[in-house]
């Protein structure tokens, strides 16, 4: 495949900076009153948070590298490369072989950098249902995560942004539900691919009863065809590292972010008497940096937000799990809590494509090294021009099964309310080829996710060495109602594609399911999907003295003193929803909860 010519300019190097360590041997010290495990998503914004108060201090343990301004970070349009599996910023898992996924056994790309997933997704910026965080609120028994009580979250978290190239944007999102000064950029696409996206508004006006226009669908009512939202800024992606650490954060005297430190388990256990439901607290947080072990400590409390694989994992290693699981590797069992790494969530990917008679297509670029990289040279100059965006696309669907549906007919709805999706559909102006050797045809994808699945998996260790590879499977297809779900929405997508509008533009689709029969697209479906990358749940909130769950609603692991989870994984359910807008959530909510219990 083509590349666009890249140099990697300048990492950080500014004065100011002087807060993010390369080396343990210039960290001032191994005390501090908080120690955020993983610099990621949420670590980022809530170790931001935390410091505002200069007399706190805080330690962020990353174990990735600093992305810096690498290009491949920061442009939009190759966040499909950066986030691959085998790059300097993977963690190189690969996960089981899925039984309901013919046995395959997927790549699983997790970022390993500052930033943590925020830094190398598709930037898709999405919130789900409001029926999606009612639901948190009824499972943890807690309304502090019902969608009305985050919604101030969601806001606190975004500054909404102009499209890079400031077009005019009125009726294409709703500025009510949008927050203007926080730290992560929001915007919508800044090119625009107007012959596709003229068929895809199209489809509106003529079958408007099935997929119709919504203005906004951040607005807690996803459902219908409107536009993409993206962390972008200035056609820049903007992460965790880049909104939360910037560089005045990064000057605070009380944060200090060691890089190349992963965490290997917490350690020294001991009675804890402050709070009688939670009878033990650890001492420290155990990490490897350049081959030798070191040891933090935290004062006030230890925080997990190493991500939905590295914190079950971290907790397993460190005596916190299933003690079945724990026993046989010689794992000191600290507290028997079986929910751990159990009951995760993802949203299976797939889609259909179509070539085009149009040559308005990303192949274009792929087509053309000069094309490619005058692409590149506008982005560096002016951050115009289609390198702006992500791969996911400017536009976006999400659906429901519909009403006299085969699958709802025989399986129980999983979907978390009438509001809330089964589908999302990505309108994207490529096709799958062009991560290939080419030669390209213009194609479109209609790319779908079941964004309600009734499957389940899980995050397991199988060694007593914490820098093995965890044991991954998420379960994919393993329960019947997402194969026979997913075909229906590949049956949706068709009729999609079916509205007046698209003759004379789409060629004969790629894969014609019309003829095929729902048994044989489910079969399709199980060995022609993917992970989306929304793995949650994997240290679940559930309600507080409940025998189940991984974290009470404040998100303090169950039995222990001092010790929370604050990344995904506490999502009981996945979102109908991308994760990374609610993994700033759980951040911020967090950060308030912290701050209201030690009076900061
Ligand atoms: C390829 C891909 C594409 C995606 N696309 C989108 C999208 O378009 N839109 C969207 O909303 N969401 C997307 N997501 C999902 C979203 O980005 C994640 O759900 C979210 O960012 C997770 O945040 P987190 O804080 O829970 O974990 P992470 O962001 O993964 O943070 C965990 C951090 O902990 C570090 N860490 C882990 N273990 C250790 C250890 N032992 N010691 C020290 N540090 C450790 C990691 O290196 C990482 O920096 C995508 C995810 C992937 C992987
Ligand atoms: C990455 O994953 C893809 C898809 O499974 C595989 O074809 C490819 O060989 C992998 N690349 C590396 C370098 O592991
Ligand atoms: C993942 O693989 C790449 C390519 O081999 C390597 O550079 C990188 O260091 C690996 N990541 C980890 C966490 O080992
Ligand atoms: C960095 O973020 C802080 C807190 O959100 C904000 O007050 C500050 O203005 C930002 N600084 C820069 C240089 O953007
Ligand atoms: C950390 O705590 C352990 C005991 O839990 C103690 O031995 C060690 O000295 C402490 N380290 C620091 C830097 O305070
Ligand atoms: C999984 O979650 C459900 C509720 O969402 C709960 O009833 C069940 O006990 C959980 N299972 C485990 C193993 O935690
Ligand atoms: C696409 O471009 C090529 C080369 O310029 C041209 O030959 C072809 O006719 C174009 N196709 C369409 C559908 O415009
Ligand atoms: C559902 O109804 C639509 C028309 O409203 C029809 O085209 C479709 O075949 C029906 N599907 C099933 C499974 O009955």
């Amino acid at each position: 495949m083509l590349a666009p010519a890249l140099t990697v300019l300048s990492l950080f190097s500014a004065v100011g900076l002087c807060n993010l360590y390369e080396d343990v041997a210039d960290l001032p010290g191994f005390q501090y009153d908080f120690v955020i495990i993983g610099g990621g998503t949420a670590g980022n914004a809530l170790a931001s948070r935390l410091t505002e108060n200069p007399n706190v201090a805080v330690l962020v343990l990353e174990a990735g590298l600093n992305p810096g301004s690498d290009p491949n970070v920061a442009v939009p349009f190759l966040s499909g490369g950066v986030s691959a599996n085998a790059t300097i910023y993977s963690w190189n898992y690969t996960t089981i072989p899925q039984a309901g996924a013919d046995g395959i056994a997927y790549p699983f790309s997790r970022a390993f950098m500052l930033g943590g997933c925020s830094a190398h997704n598709g930037l898709a910026y999405t919130r789900g249902a409001d029926s999606d965080w009612d639901r948190y609120a009824t499972i943890s028994g807690d309304s502090g995560w019902s969608w009305n009580s985050v919604l101030p979250y969601f806001k606190k978290a975004e500054q909404w942004t102009a499209p890079s190239d400031n077009h005019n944007t009125a009726g294409q999102y709703t500025p009510s539900v949008h927050g203007t000064s926080g730290p992560i950029q929001v915007s919508l696409a800044g090119y625009t691919w107007s012959e596709f996206q003229g068929h895809v508004l199209q489809t509106t006006k003529e079958l408007p009863n099935e997929f119709p226009f919504n203005q906004d669908p951040n607005s807690g009512k996803p459902l219908g065809i409107g536009y993409m939202q993206s962390t972008i800024g200035n056609g820049a992606r903007s992460s965790s590292a880049t909104g939360y650490l910037n560089s005045t954060v990064l000057a605070r005297s009380n944060l200090h972010v060691l890089l190349h430190a992963q965490v290997s388990k917490l350690v020294n256990p001991v009675a804890s008497r402050v709070v009688p439901s939670e009878p033990t607290a650890f001492g420290g947080v155990q990490f490897r940096f350049d081959g030798t072990l070191y040891v933090a400590n935290a004062t006030k409390e230890i925080i997990l937000s190493a991500g939905p694989i590295g914190t079950p994992s971290i907790l397993m290693h460190s005596g916190v799990g299933d003690s079945a699981v724990l026993k046989p590797l010689g794992i000191p069992v600290v507290r028997d809590l079986p929910s751990v790494g159990k009951n995760s969530s993802e949203h299976p990917y797939g889609g259909l494509q179509w070539p085009v008679t149009s040559n308005q297509t990303i192949e274009a670029l792929y087509s053309s090294t000069s094309v490619m990289d005058s692409s590149m040279a506008q982005w560096t100059k002016s951050r115009t021009g289609p390198m702006v965006d992500a791969p996911p696309g400017p536009m976006l669907a999400w659906l429901r099964l519909p009403a006299n549906s085969t699958t709802l007919q025989k399986y129980p709805d999983p979907s978390s309310g009438a509001d809330a999706p089964h589908f999302e559909v990505l309108f994207q102006p490529s096709g799958l080829d062009i991560y290939g050797p080419g030669p390209y045809t213009p194609t479109v994808s209609l790319t779908l996710g079941l964004v309600s699945p009734a499957s389940r998996g899980s995050v397991t260790i199988n060694s007593a060495d914490p820098f093995a590879a965890p044991v991954i499977d998420l379960g994919l297809f393993s329960n019947d109602f997402d194969a026979s779900a997913f075909a229906e929405g590949l049956q949706l997508i068709t009729k999609i594609a079916s509205a007046p509008n698209w003759k004379g533009y789409l060629g004969a689709p790629v894969l014609d399911i019309s003829t095929m029969s729902l048994d044989d697209i489910i079969a399709h479906v199980r060995g022609a999907s993917g992970p989306g990358y929304h793995f949650v749940g994997t240290a679940g909130m559930s309600p507080r003295g409940a025998q189940y769950g991984a974290v009470d609603p404040d998100l303090k692991v169950k039995g222990i003193y001092g010790l929370r989870v604050v990344d995904v994984s506490v999502l009981p359910v996945v979102p109908a929803a991308h994760t990374q807008a609610a993994a700033y959530v759980v951040a911020e909510r967090a950060a308030d909860l912290i701050k209201s219990q030690w009076n900061l």
